[in-house]
């Protein structure tokens, strides 16, 4: 049994059968990547997976309970993050007053700030933020506006304002899609570093296959919206139903 296990899922759009009868199982603990040409319908399994699309049939179910119909701050307080594929900072806060949003943000149905409650929880709050922004390596850049910076650090600021959460579980979106090869490989320490420290299970869509391979445990491909297979790295790689999913063709 999965930390997050996914069960029967359909989803139509229209006369467009985006995802068909998806089963997906990730493990606690591991880096699950789901990879499979434009379109096969990996961002809208991950709506489903956020609660952000309810699928037509199916369950979505994380460590037991379902994430169906639940708002967004449910399912942060349930323990699951996720790192859009276009960054969602707050472009006029500087990188530290980011980080600090998710830190003291309660969300009890309206978005609302509750202030600093006492002199001991502002410190608590403000330590938690710089030791993330130590670990994404930002401290340096803690007083830059965030609108400024490059999309590289953009996207690691979103991670660590998605991190300070301490999720369980991690969903990421092409996290280095328009990166440069410098910035990607910083991602991959990071997110290696990440998996290290902490107890975190990962669930990642890319297209780069050395991102792919250098972080995944388990791969699924997906095509057409359904899943033609799962399985190691090792065995992914060279595999026909990889070929079959991106060249349309049984090889
Ligand atoms: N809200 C929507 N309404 C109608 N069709 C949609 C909607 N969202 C997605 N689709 C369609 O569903 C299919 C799967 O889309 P999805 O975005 O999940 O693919 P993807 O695998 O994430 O592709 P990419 O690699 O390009 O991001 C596509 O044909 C897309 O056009
Ligand atoms: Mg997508």
């Amino acid at each position: 049994m999965g930390i997050l296990e996914v069960k029967g899922v359909n989803k139509r759009f229209g006369g467009l059968q985006a995802l068909s009868n998806v089963n997906l199982s990730v493990q606690e603990n591991t880096v699950h990547a789901i990879i499979g040409p434009n379109g096969a319908g990996k961002s809208t399994l991950l709506n489903c997976l956020v609660g952000k699309l309810i699928p037509d049939t199916g369950s979505v179910m994380f460590d037991g309970q379902s994430v169906l119909g639940r708002k967004p701050h449910e399912i942060n307080q349930m323990g699951i993050s996720r790192v859009f594929q276009t960054p969602e900072i707050f472009g006029d806060l500087t990188v530290l007053e980011n980080v600090l949003i998710p830190c003291f943000a309660r969300r009890d149905g309206a978005f609302r700030l509750h202030a600093f409650e006492t002199v001991s929880a502002e410190k608590e709050m403000m330590d938690k933020a710089m030791q993330m922004l130590e670990d994404v390596n930002m401290v340096s850049k803690r007083h830059m506006h965030s609108a400024s910076m490059s999309r590289g650090d953009k996207r690691r600021l979103e991670m660590a304002m998605c991190l300070v959460q301490e999720p369980r579980l991690l969903l990421l979106d092409e996290p280095t899609a328009g990166m440069a090869r410098a910035d990607t490989n910083n991602t991959i320490d990071l997110l290696k570093e990440i998996k290290e420290k902490r107890d975190i299970t990962m669930a990642i869509i890319e297209h780069d296959m050395h991102v792919v391979f250098s972080l995944a445990d388990r791969i699924t491909v997906l095509a057409q919206g359904t899943p033609l297979v799962e399985d190691t790295p090792e065995n992914i790689k060279g595999h026909p139903k990889v070929r079959e999913a991106y060249l349309g063709e049984a090889a």
